[in-house]
């Protein structure tokens, strides 16, 4: 598919419309770190969907008014979150032709903390590419399940490219790469179930709220680092790489070798802002302390703990829900919670 398959189409009739949807979050096991124009990623990623950290959002649209957006945060009027809704409006008139054409009021919750540093803009940006769909389909006429689905995602990615992977459920691949058929630059498409060993269908992520507020540097900048990064081309390669051992571990279920991909992925992201000029470090001492506790912990107890990263200092702890977590779930709350500011952790899982 290309980008000329989502052009929308031109007869359509509006009216005065709400619509409300809800979008999960993702945790990337292999990283998007890097991009090209238009959103395209520079290697393909490979995201666990969240079953409880969402976003849900509803969307007033006043057909026939000057195109305007007012957004409001958990009550809150956020201006600046409504300038950049503005532009992504803008920016995909040609995929939905309608899109100006109104005035939009839009309230969005989060079901997770809001100062957190838990990422929303993919939860947001999923949940408001999924209410445009709902007017599409209200004003051009109803599409498939499916293509409807795939346009949400190819919109999401333009507003922020990992949300285009919390359109879909279970594990989530976005960027082509021959190891999974049908993967794309454009959306996110789900990884086949019939592929996956059934260790990793069921999954914990409990995040550690190790810093609350606001990023030194936000991930669209990061992305930007990687243009003059050295190691760029490098890391892109490996990443590329990394879908052929990940494929055989997804499907055979080793758990020595997944741990050791994933831990590796959210360091290798890290290291490379640390070799970004600026360079920038987002984990802080607790992130630290945390990686060195669980490393001693996997050693002593040869237990499936262990962890991921996203653009910033909290510690994604990653451990399979077999029944056997209780050590696990002990540890985390005697010897872990202490590294984080406010004894803040948000425990999710991931079933599918
Ligand atoms: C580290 O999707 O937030 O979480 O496309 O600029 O909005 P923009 O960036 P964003 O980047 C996420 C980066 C990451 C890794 C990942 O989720 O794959």
């Amino acid at each position: 598919m290309t980008t000329q398959d989502f052009i929308g189409k031109e007869n359509f009739t509006i009216h005065t419309q709400t619509v409300s949807e809800s979008c999960p979050s993702n945790i990337a096991l292999i990283k998007y770190w890097g991009k090209y124009a238009d959103q395209i990623p520079a290697n393909p990623s490979i995201s666990y969907t969240l079953n409880h950290c969402k976003t849900n959002t509803s969307m007033e649209f006043t057909a026939n008014e000057t195109f305007s957006v007012q957004t409001f945060l958990a009550g809150n009027e956020e201006v600046k979150f409504a300038e950049k809704i503005e532009k992504y409006f803008r920016n995909i008139e040609q995929y939905l032709p309608w899109i100006l054409k109104g005035k939009y009021i839009i309230r969005t919750e989060n079901t997770f903390p809001h100062s957190s540093g838990i990422a929303s803009s993919a939860s947001g940006f999923g949940a408001i590419a999924k209410c445009l769909m709902a007017l599409d389909a209200s004003f051009t006429g109803k599409n498939s399940e499916e293509e409807s689905l795939r346009k949400a995602s190819f919109l999401a990615r333009l507003g922020s490219g990992s949300a285009c992977r919390s359109l879909y459920n279970g594990l989530v691949v976005w960027g082509k790469t021959h190891e999974v058929e049908e993967s794309s630059d454009l959306f996110g498409v789900q990884y086949p179930d019939a592929e996956v060993h059934e260790v990793f269908k069921n999954f914990n992520d409990w995040v550690l709220l190790i810093h609350e507020g606001q990023k030194s540097v936000s991930s669209t900048v990061g992305h930007g680092l990687m243009n003059t990064n050295p190691y760029a081309e490098r890391r892109f390669q490996e990443a590329r790489e990394n879908f052929v051992p990940m494929k055989e571990i997804l499907k055979n279920g080793d758990m020595e070798r997944f741990i050791k991909l994933v831990e590796h992925e959210a360091l290798t992201l890290h290291a490379m802002m640390m070799m970004s000029d600026p360079a920038f470090i987002l984990m802080k001492t607790g992130t630290l302390e945390v990686i060195n506790k669980v490393w001693d912990f996997r050693r002593e107890t040869g237990m499936s703990l262990f962890f991921t990263l996203d653009a910033g200092a909290n510690v994604h702890l990653l451990f399979p829900s077999n029944g056997s977590e209780e050590q696990i779930k002990n540890f985390i709350e005697s010897e872990l919670l202490q590294h984080t500011q406010k004894n803040g952790v948000v425990k999710d899982v991931m079933k599918f």
